[in-house]
């Protein structure tokens, strides 16, 4: 591993006042509530590995990072890790051009665009259209022929927008979504493109382009969990007459100030597609293969041969709540999937309170495979880890108390572990002896009772077989929800990355404990 410059090895055992800001964490469960000895276990474990460094800090581990850079800006994906993290991890693991890297929840494929920037084959798994699209407009930029692109916006900038024929097609929390006008404008661009006398790569970008300027000319902007609504549309002004007959204070409002026209958001998403486009052509260009796969993580990596990848960089959802398919209803709808939104949603890694289990359907899979005992073992690794364990009682304590407002949280996390065991066991399958594997994710707090995802999904990664390599930890803490702060008060929480690496000869470390059974009814 290249030298890691910047870091700074904080004491592990800090005293109690400086906790909150300490890399290890003493206290889990607010006021003591629930047993705590089996997440303070794990601290101690994984101790050494803790490292606190500010080479990642939060704007690379977020989108921010991305800010100006190249061909990322084309679809704005608040959900994504920057290039620049990308790029340090794949020098850190040395990975070379003839290596191939994994990221089995793509995203708006940074992890496959660096790659290619940098001549190494890689592989992507991604479960929405929106990056799919992203995707085929991004990954062709060698293709495009700037003098039609250049050509197409001079159309553009002299077209006259007309009343269009055909509707958007909303969804019900897309309703209302736009001004008339911008609808009715967006439909007539799409309409415009369809039309055009024009290569198949230039078209793919425009739909793309058309794609990512749909929120800016919108009421709506995504905020985390779910979609933040302008006070203008007549859905919310009609929401808040009811609040006020049934005596609720109104909707907080929001006030995007002016929107700009479709035509106006267009040419100038375009003007920054082209002249990424013209960088882009003038770089060297190393041959190298990318793919990223529709579908299903847990039912795509069953499916992919062994020993193949050098290193895993991904970031899977969070254990938060967000729903994808909410902060994305627009596009999505507008890419023609929001009949399937509710799929989509069940298709996740369970990361909202909505999210059903999917172990039934994996079980088959798995036996499809004719490795239906596998499936036994891992079920086994996640349901008999001890720290899984105790966090799930403390939940469910945490219920029975009324310190939870939402008892889909309880199964949320069960499945969000459970799910990515799953996921942890396939890529030590897929990976080759030696190779690293990288996890950014944040650590959370529900009803007063902080889950160190940072170090459960270590321990479940090492029960599994992975060797502990490193957890890096961000300088700046994360906050926690002004619900979970008025009830518990402020607790800061690691943002992480976690790495791992699979053992060139297999050994399989295990700190089973318990039943096998599932805690939450
Ligand atoms: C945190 S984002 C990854 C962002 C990515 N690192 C980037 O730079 O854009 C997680 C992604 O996982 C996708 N996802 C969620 N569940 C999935 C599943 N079961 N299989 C495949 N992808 C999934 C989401 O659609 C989302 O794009």
């Amino acid at each position: 591993m290249t030298e890691i410059r910047n870091l700074r090895q904080l004491s592990l055992f800090p005293t109690l006042a400086d906790d909150n800001n300490s890399l290890s964490r003493f206290s889990f469960s607010h006021e003591d509530v629930c047993a705590q000895d089996e997440r303070i276990a794990l601290e101690e474990r994984y101790a050494e590995f803790l490292e606190e460094t500010s080479k990642f800090n939060r704007k690379l581990v977020s989108y921010q990072g991305n800010k100006g850079a190249i061909i990322h800006g084309w679809i704005k994906y608040r959900e994504g890790f920057s290039a620049q993290l990308v790029e340090d991890l794949i020098r850190e693991f040395r990975i070379e051009p003839g290596g191939k890297v994994l990221d089995p929840f793509s995203g708006s494929s940074t992890t496959l665009l660096v790659a290619k920037s940098m001549g190494i084959d890689a592989v992507g798994i991604e479960i929405m259209s929106v990056c799919h699209l992203a995707w085929e407009a991004k990954s062709i930029f060698y293709e495009y022929d700037l003098g039609e692109l250049k050509q197409i916006r001079a159309w553009l900038v002299d077209s006259q927008t007309e009343k269009a024929e055909a509707r958007f097609p909303h969804i019900t929390i897309t309703e209302s979504a736009f001004p008339p006008e911008a609808e009715h404008a967006i439909m007539f661009y799409t309409h415009w493109v369809e039309n055009l006398d024009v290569s198949k790569a230039a078209k793919t970008l425009l739909r793309l382009i058309l794609t990512s300027i749909l929120e800016e000319v919108s009421y709506t902007r995504k905020d985390g969990q779910y979609l933040r609504w302008d006070y203008r549309p007549e859905k919310v002004r009609e929401r808040n007459r009811i609040r006020q007959s049934q005596g609720k204070k109104p909707i907080k409002k929001v006030d995007l100030g002016p929107l700009p026209s479709v035509k106006e958001a267009l040419v100038s998403a375009f003007d920054i597609v082209i002249a990424d486009i013209r960088k882009l052509q003038e770089l060297p260009f190393r041959q190298s293969h990318q793919e990223l796969i529709k579908g299903n993580s847990m039912y795509v990596l069953p499916t992919l041969e062994p020993n193949q990848f050098d290193a895993v960089i991904t970031s899977p959802p969070y254990c938060n709540r967000y729903d994808y398919t909410r902060t994305y209803a627009l596009e999505l709808a507008y890419l023609g999937e929001g009949d399937g939104i509710f799929d989509l949603r069940q298709n996740l890694l369970s990361c909202t309170v909505e999210n059903r289990s999917k172990l039934n359907l994996l079980q088959e899979h798995y036996k499809a495979f004719g490795r239906g005992d596998r499936f036994d073992e891992i079920l086994q690794t996640v349901w008999k880890n001890a720290a899984f364990q105790e966090i799930n009682r403390a939940l469910q304590n945490r219920w029975e108390r009324g310190d939870m407002n939402n008892r889909g949280v309880l199964r949320m996390v069960e499945q969000y572990f459970t799910e990515l065991t799953f996921i942890f066991a396939e890529l030590l399958r897929i990976c080759k002896p030696g190779a690293r594997v990288a996890f950014v994710n944040d650590n959370v707090r529900y009803g007063g009772e902080v889950i160190p995802v940072d170090l459960l999904t270590t321990d479940l990664a090492v029960n599994l077989g992975f060797e502990p390599v490193k957890i890096y930890v961000l300088p700046q803490r994360k906050g926690n929800s002004s619900q979970q702060m008025s009830r518990f008060g402020r607790e800061a929480l690691r943002k992480s990355i976690t790495v791992w690496r699979k053992p060139n000869g297999k050994q399989v470390h295990s700190s089973h404990s318990g039943e096998l059974q599932s805690l939450v009814p």
